[in-house]
């Protein structure tokens, strides 16, 4: 069994690589589910009905979000309908939508969850915890579990790397848009990665138009950040999963841009 995870997908640019790449990368790897995640989809904000549909239509099966959840108010419209997408689960108690879902394929049931840290980020529910009770749920169906884990540092992701250890198949990163090169198999075989990295402008700051972030550096005025042009670029990974443990074997990571081009085989 096998996973494969986008990284934060960032404006158009970004949904032009899922376009451009996505089945390609679906017919190299024939992943069992394939998750992107979608909080910047929207002009690097959020996301929309017509990006969410748009991704389910490219070949992703599940679709999670992170702090920009709710940035573009069109979420709101279409979340309590959108069975695959997936919004921090340790979100206040009421928060529209749902923090995981269970996705049946061929016979076996994948759960995927998505949940947000709190080192320099907002104050939500403690994910530790809020990751121990959806595990009462979620174990009791399926050993395959993915978690998306949002959030900003790399101690906060190693800690909850090694807190599920051995509970869940993988706790991958999202959030800081840079792929981290630090896949690993934890000793009771949960699959872990500090980031996945992003998928969107390969020139840009995070995806953003640099001379707005130098801008702001600079002078710490406030500035109105738009989704940098140019060359593009994706990141993800691919997650082999042990059928009869529902735990991880093995991860590659994928980044494709002009100076690491995607080699159709
Ligand atoms: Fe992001
Ligand atoms: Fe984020």
């Amino acid at each position: 069994m096998r996973l494969l995870f986008i990284g934060d997908v960032v404006g158009a640019p970004g949904r032009h690589m899922i376009e451009t790449h996505l089945k390609s990368l679906k017919q190299r790897y024939k992943p069992s589910l394939t998750i992107i995640n979608g909080e910047n989809a929207a002009h690097g904000k959020g996301i929309t009905k017509k990006i969410y549909k748009g991704f389910l239509d490219a070949g992703a099966q599940m679709v999670t979000l992170g702090n920009h959840a709710w940035d573009n108010r069109d979420v709101f419209t279409f979340i309590e309908e959108a069975k695959w997408l997936v919004r921090p689960a340790n979100f206040p108690e009421g928060t529209p939508g749902h923090g995981f879902n269970i996705m049946k394929v061929n016979e076996l049931e994948i759960a995927v969850v998505n949940i947000i840290g709190r080192t320099f980020m907002s104050q939500v529910d403690c994910p530790f915890r809020k990751m121990d009770r959806i595990l009462e749920v979620v174990q009791k169906r399926t050993p395959y579990i993915f978690v998306d884990f949002h959030a900003e540092t790399t101690s906060e992701k190693q800690a909850m790397g090694w807190y599920l250890d051995g509970r869940v198949t993988a706790v991958v990163g999202t959030h800081t848009h840079v792929q981290t090169a630090d896949e690993r198999i934890l000793p009771k075989g949960t699959g872990y990665l500090s980031d996945v990295g992003m998928t969107g402008p390969y020139d840009g700051i995070l995806g953003m138009e640099r001379e707005a972030v130098l801008h702001k550096f600079l002078t710490s005025l406030p500035v109105r950040f738009e989704v940098a042009n140019g060359r593009e670029q994706l990141n993800g990974v691919v997650i082999d999963v042990d059928r009869k443990t529902g735990r991880a074997t093995r991860m590659e990571r994928i980044q494709i841009s002009d100076e690491t081009p995607f080699l159709e085989t």
